[in-house]
C-alpha cells in the first residue's frame, strides 16, 4: 500500500481496495463512492482484471461491497456506479447485508452505439444505499437545480401545471434521472485515458450526504474525480487505485495551485488564473479601474467558492 498523495484533508493511495479497506476502522466513513470496472474488459494498467468470469466478477464486488457497509458509519451512504445488468445482483447482495435501498438514479449516457437484438442502452445507474433505515443527512436543498429555460427562446421548458409561483426560489428537487453529466471524452478535458466520471455527480453525492470535514471514501479512484470534488468542497477522504495514481495526483496538485494563487488575491494582487477575467472587464475610467478589479477578483472568488 503506497500513499502516493495527500493534503490537509485526504490521502491517496496506489493499492488494492480491499487492502485500505482492512486499515479503515468500523463506522468511520460518511459516505462511499464506488464506480468500479463493469467487467468489459478495459485496460485500466497492469493491475486487477476487467474480464472476469461473472460469478468471479460477483464475487469480488461482495467482498468490497461488504467492507464498505462494514466501514459506514450508521445512516451513512453507499453509493455504486454500474451497469443496470450488475446492480441488480448488487442491489440483492445490499438488500440482503441489511443495508437501506433510497435510489436508483438513472444517468443518461447521451451517445451509445447500437448493440444488435438489444435496446440502445442510453444509462448507467448509481445506486443509493443508506446503512440503517434513515440517512444521517439528506441536504436535498444543497443539490437543488436552476427552473430550465429554451437556450433559443429564454422560456421555461415546463409550465409546471400552472404552478410556477408555488416552486422552491432555490431551485428544483433533484430528480433520480440526471440528464445534465456531460461525458468525459474529450482530451481537453480528460484527467488521463481512461474512463472517469464528470465532477458534477460527484459533487451531488458529496453535498447530499455529507458536511464539511465528513469522511468519504473512493475505493476506485481512477482519475481522482472524488478526492478532487471532496477537497474542493472541505471534506475529508480516502481514495485508492490499484493502478497508476499520478493523474488523480496531478488533479489534486492544481487545486493547490489555484489556492496558492487565491491567497495571493487575497493579499491584494489579482491571482495568475482570473487574469483573463479581469482583462475582459470594461474599465470605465481610470479612476473606477481598482474598485472594478477588486470586485471581478471577489465575484471569481466566490465562483471559485470552494476551492
Ligand atoms: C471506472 S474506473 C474509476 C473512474 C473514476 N471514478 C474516475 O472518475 O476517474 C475504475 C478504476 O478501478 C481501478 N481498480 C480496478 N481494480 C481495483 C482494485 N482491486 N482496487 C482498487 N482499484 C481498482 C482501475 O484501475 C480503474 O482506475
Amino acid at each position: 500500500m503506497l500513499l502516493v498523495g495527500s493534503t490537509g484533508l485526504g490521502a491517496l493511495y496506489q493499492a488494492d481496495c480491499l487492502e485500505v479497506l482492512a486499515t479503515i476502522p468500523n463506522a468511520s466513513v460518511h459516505t462511499v463512492f464506488a464506480d468500479p470496472p463493469f467487467n468489459l474488459g478495459k485496460d485500466y494498467g497492469r493491475n486487477g482484471s476487467d474480464t472476469l468470469r461473472e460469478n468471479d466478477y460477483l464475487a469480488w464486488c461482495h467482498e468490497w461491497l461488504q467492507q464498505s457497509c462494514r466501514v459506514l458509519v450508521p445512516g451513512g451512504a453507499l453509493f455504486v456506479h454500474n451497469l443496470p445488468k450488475w446492480l441488480i445482483p448488487i442491489a440483492n447482495f445490499l438488500d440482503a447485508a441489511g443495508m437501506h435501498f433510497k435510489h436508483w438514479i438513472a444517468i443518461h449516457k447521451p451517445t451509445s452505439l447500437p448493440i444488435p437484438n438489444r435496446l440502445c442502452p442510453s444509462h448507467y445507474g448509481l445506486l443509493y444505499y443508506i446503512k440503517g433505515p434513515r440517512p444521517r443527512l439528506f441536504n436535498r436543498d444543497a443539490v437543488r437545480v436552476p427552473i430550465r429555460k429554451c437556450r433559443h427562446c429564454d422560456r421555461d421548458v415546463k409550465d409546471y401545471g400552472g404552478h410556477k409561483k408555488r416552486l422552491n426560489p432555490k431551485g428544483l428537487n433533484l430528480s433520480d434521472v440526471w440528464d445534465d453529466v456531460p461525458p468525459v471524452r474529450h482530451r481537453k478535458y480528460k484527467s488521463r485515458e481512461a474512463n472517469e466520471l464528470a465532477p458534477i455527480v460527484l459533487e451531488r453525492v458529496v453535498r447530499l450526504t455529507t458536511r464539511r470535514g465528513d469522511v468519504v471514501f473512493d475505493p476506485f479512484a481512477g482519475s481522482g474525480t472524488t478526492a478532487y470534488v471532496a477537497e474542493r468542497l472541505g471534506r475529508r477522504w480516502i481514495c485508492c487505485d490499484v493502478n497508476d495514481c499520478s493523474p488523480a495526483k496531478h488533479r489534486l496538485e492544481a487545486i493547490t495551485t489555484v489556492r496558492a494563487e487565491i491567497e495571493h488575491c487575497v493579499n491584494g494582487r489579482v491571482p495568475r488564473a482570473f487574469s483573463s477575467l479581469v482583462k475582459a472587464t470594461p474599465v470605465k475610467s481610470r479612476q473606477d479601474a481598482p474598485e472594478r478589479l477588486r470586485q471581478t477578483s471577489q465575484t471569481k472568488l466566490r465562483v471559485a467558492g470552494e476551492f
